[in-house]
């Protein structure tokens, strides 16, 4: 899933996007060059807000061909990766801080086919994944505390991507997400992330969608 070397994929993640009009708001994401969507779900335990579940996954699947990226901020994902799949998920990310097996749910994901992602939070340290290399295809690094789009960037966490891939060799890909705009896109890159997801800086920007990915790509090295 990652571009050439210090180029980064857009990941559109819906969560900012007008809900009353999400299949059209994704197809001009594509349009504009959006390489995957990014389906942030929360369930109120984890993270404070309730979002969005399987059904409009399902939705999205229909509405575009680029791949899905489900991103689990829940507690206990073990009991609703299942249905994702079901609903036409390519990747499941689930938080190191959120499952107590995470091994095991990792194992889950790839065993329904799918791509097994980990998520860290701010405050978790790259070591906290160190024994799971054999199951873990790609990592997010939370540049937020998750929960809400639209915060700042938290720059700090950047050097976590090279530990990352000193500890687990064979990630396909490490993504950043929460606060990525064409402003802190540059240092994503630099420090080594294949994947850049971002909300506001495209469903929310006065310039609309095409536009806003065109210059997230831009700043991204596309
Ligand atoms: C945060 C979510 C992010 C969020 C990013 O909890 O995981 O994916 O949508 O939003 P922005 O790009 O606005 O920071
Ligand atoms: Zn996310």
């Amino acid at each position: 899933m990652s571009g050439a070397p210090g180029r980064a994929a857009i990941a559109a993640s819906v969560l900012s996007a007008d809900f009353a009009a999400l299949g059209e708001a994704v197809r001009a994401a594509q349009r504009a060059g959006a390489d995957r969507v990014h389906v942030d779900v929360m369930d109120g335990h984890f993270v404070p807000p309730i979002t969005m579940g399987p059904v409009v996954v399902e939705a999205l699947r229909r509405a575009t061909a680029l791949p899905l990226d489900v991103h689990l901020m829940v507690e206990h994902p073990e009991r609703h990766i299942e249905a994702f799949a079901r609903a036409g998920a390519s990747t499941i990310t689930v938080h190191v801080e959120a499952a107590v097996h995470v091994h095991r749910v990792l194992g889950a994901i790839r065993a329904l086919g799918l791509q097994a992602g980990v998520a860290l939070n701010p405050g978790t340290p790259a070591d906290a994944v160190a024994a799971l290399a054999d199951v873990a295809d790609g990592a997010v690094v939370m540049s937020v505390n998750p929960g809400y789009a639209g915060q700042a960037f938290i720059a700090s966490v950047l050097p976590k991507i090279g530990r990352l891939r000193t500890l687990l060799p064979a990630l396909a890909w490490v993504a950043v997400d929460g606060g990525i705009s064409p402003a802190t896109a540059p240092a994503a890159v630099a420090a080594g992330a294949d994947v850049l997801v971002a909300a506001s800086a495209i469903f929310r920007a006065p310039e609309g969608i095409e536009a806003a990915v065109a210059r997230l790509r831009a700043a991204a090295g596309a």
